[in-house]
């Protein structure tokens, strides 16, 4: 199968501007799977609660609206990320096929001033059984818990989709270690630009990358340039947790002597 990241660069609550751009790069490359950034349609660094407020869709809202056609046509699944309006306010991912909406994900560890606007994730990591294989879903932050990656394999994943604004550096290193200790691809989309807002001036670090289950960077793209990185991958390599004979990274766990809360 082949999968895609989406590098994108947002104008900040331009939903239509942006939800084109990203229909125009989708459309640019041919995959069988789809990655957007996090909150791809309205931007990130927003000043107040009210900003999202205005800004967040239902699951099925404008964006789904113009992405289901896109997946339905292609006959692909496409996961992006969002500003859910629900009962509350949750940074949310949703992951749309050719027949329409399979789920939505609610990111579970929110970041800096996120923290102000969202509610935290209630939905857990749940992961979702495609034509293709095991798909989970993380956002962004939710990389410097190893738990998020390891409830998702844990869970059966074969490929953690991964959409992300990422500000700090450290993450696409560290996406390495989460494939090699959990044996999954991950597929992580960034956004580039710089969002200088309300006094708050963030800078997104692209680099947006598929890696697989032996930690090898199979695309990863630039700093500074929007695009799509596509990669060929065989998910059947993500069921062997296997090192060698001796070594199976999920089964070789001594849950006894792990303290996790
Ligand atoms: C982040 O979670 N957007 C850094």
């Amino acid at each position: 199968m082949r999968v895609a990241v989406v590098q994108t660069n947002p104008a900040f609550g331009d939903v239509e501007r942006n939800v084109k751009g990203a229909i125009a790069l989708i459309e640019s490359a041919n995959a069988d799977l789809y990655v957007l950034p996090e909150l791809f349609n309205t931007g990130y660094n927003f000043v107040d609660a009210q900003e999202v407020k205005k800004l967040a869709e239902p699951a099925d809202g404008y964006s789904f609206n113009r992405l289901s056609p896109v997946a339905r046509k292609k006959n692909c699944t496409i996961v992006y990320g969002f500003a859910e309006q629900a009962d509350r306010l949750y940074n949310s991912a949703a992951l749309i096929g050719p027949d329409g909406l399979c789920g939505v994900y609610r990111k579970v560890h929110l970041y800096y001033r996120e923290n102000l606007f969202f509610a935290p994730g209630n939905l857990g990591f749940p992961v979702f059984d495609l034509p293709f294989g095991r798909v989970g879903i993380m956002i962004c932050f939710d990389w410097i818990y190893p738990e998020s990656a390891r409830t998702l394999a844990l869970a059966g994943a074969e490929i953690i989709l991964h959409p992300s604004n990422l500000v700090l550096p450290h993450c696409p290193d560290a996406m390495v270690t989460r494939c090699l200790e959990n044996r999954v691809y991950a597929a992580t989309a960034n956004r580039i630009g710089r969002e200088n807002r309300g006094g708050i001036d963030l800078s997104y670090i692209g680099k947006s990358e598929i890696v697989s289950p032996r930690g090898e960077i199979l695309t990863r793209l630039s700093a500074d340039e929007t695009g799509v990185g596509v990669v060929d991958i065989d998910l059947t390599e993500a069921r062997n947790k296997h090192l060698n004979e001796y070594n199976d990274v999920l089964a070789g766990r001594r849950t006894e002597y792990y303290r996790l809360a």
